[in-house]
């Protein structure tokens, strides 16, 4: 077993780049079209394996031509994929996304096998070398997988893995009450500003972040887009700004964001150094078509990080940007 093991969706994106959205019952062409690898759990898995990170999934696909498609993009690279299951039933899940020229994205689709995950117990020999367990909050929508994703946290929780959840944005409006049932058995929450307001019922950032600490979760990273993102833990707060890029589609920026944090904490490196790797790849994601396998790689994050350094803005940072660079140059395997 891998050090970390992400658990929820893998989908296949189908991405069309729209001028605008067409009415209701009306048409719309689209200026480009794309297919990609996406599902949350499946995202952020990519970009750690990508980063060097032993990574494994635990979700499902079916048995088509899609599914093959998915999981060879995914094995090649480097995610283990020996805990998804193949459904014979039911395809893979097919997310359909429309993206504006202002990059923001609308999406709706069917989940298909995801939903169907069924429970397993990971034995001693697989859990020696956990480190992390990362849950996609869209897999506590819906039985078995729900219970399958409530079972690898239980675990998690006796074994004293670090357990973090990206909450989703259905899943903050449909299963609110569970997701705040589950915040002390959390390490680390990812939600994005509306995730965040849905669960504490607070409005701004710094309110909504103290109001979740109160309820139990121990480190929040909450994630504000073209603001950068927000961190803390109850006894401080303090926000990461975020890298100056062209937004063409946010697709999968969240999933890359939850990456980015993880990959910083695996490393062993502070919060804010975390936070800024976690801004970079967030960003980064924004500046491509697509998720999966368009997401960032080491020499992307390379590449703006190096820019940032020539900033004034970025004067302030300059200690932690030239730590995660040192970092990325000696190569991505710690
Ligand atoms: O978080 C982005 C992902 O959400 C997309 O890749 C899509 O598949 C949906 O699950």
């Amino acid at each position: 077993m891998a050090c970390v093991l992400t658990v929820g969706d893998i989908n296949i994106d189908i991405v069309a780049l729209l001028d605008q959205y067409p009415p209701k019952g009306g048409d719309a062409l689209a200026k480009r079209g794309e297919l990609h690898i996406g599902g949350s759990a499946a995202n952020t898995a990519l970009v750690l394996a990508r980063f060097g990170l032993e990574v494994s999934l635990l979700g499902r696909v079916g048995s088509g031509i899609l599914a093959d498609y998915a999981l060879q993009g995914l094995r090649k690279a480097g995610v283990e994929l020996s805990l998804v299951q193949r459904d014979p039933e039911v395809p893979i899940g097919v997310m359909f996304i429309a993206v504006t020229p202002d990059g923001e994205r609308t999406m709706f689709g069917f989940r298909g096998a995801n939903t169907r995950l069924k429970p397993v117990r990971l034995g001693e020999g697989e859990l020696g070398k956990l480190r992390w367990v990362h849950i996609s909050g869209y897999a506590l929508l819906e039985e078995p997988q729900r219970t399958a994703a409530l079972r690898i946290l239980e675990t998690a929780r006796q074994k004293g893995i670090t357990v973090s959840l990206d909450v989703g944005m259905c899943t903050a409006i449909h299963a609110r009450e569970e997701v705040r049932k589950l915040l002390p058995q959390v390490d680390v929450l990812f939600p994005n500003l509306e995730e965040a307001r849905l669960l504490s019922q607070k409005e701004e950032a710094d309110e909504a972040l103290k109001a979740l600490v109160e309820r139990g979760v121990k480190l929040i990273a909450l994630k504000l887009g073209e603001k950068g993102c927000m961190i803390g833990d109850g006894e401080k707060a303090f926000t990461v700004p975020a890298f100056a890029i062209d937004a063409v589609d946010t697709t999968g920026a969240g999933d890359s964001f939850n990456a980015g944090f993880i990959l910083g904490q695996l490393w062993g490196l502070n919060l804010p150094e975390s936070a800024l790797l976690g801004n970079a790849l967030g960003g980064l994601a924004c500046t491509v078509v697509g998720a999966g396998e368009s997401l960032p790689t080491p020499q992307k994050v390379v590449a703006l990080l190096q820019g940032a350094l020539a900033s004034p803005t970025w004067e302030p940072w300059k200690g932690g940007l030239n730590h995660l660079l040192e970092i990325l140059k000696g190569g991505t395997k710690r």
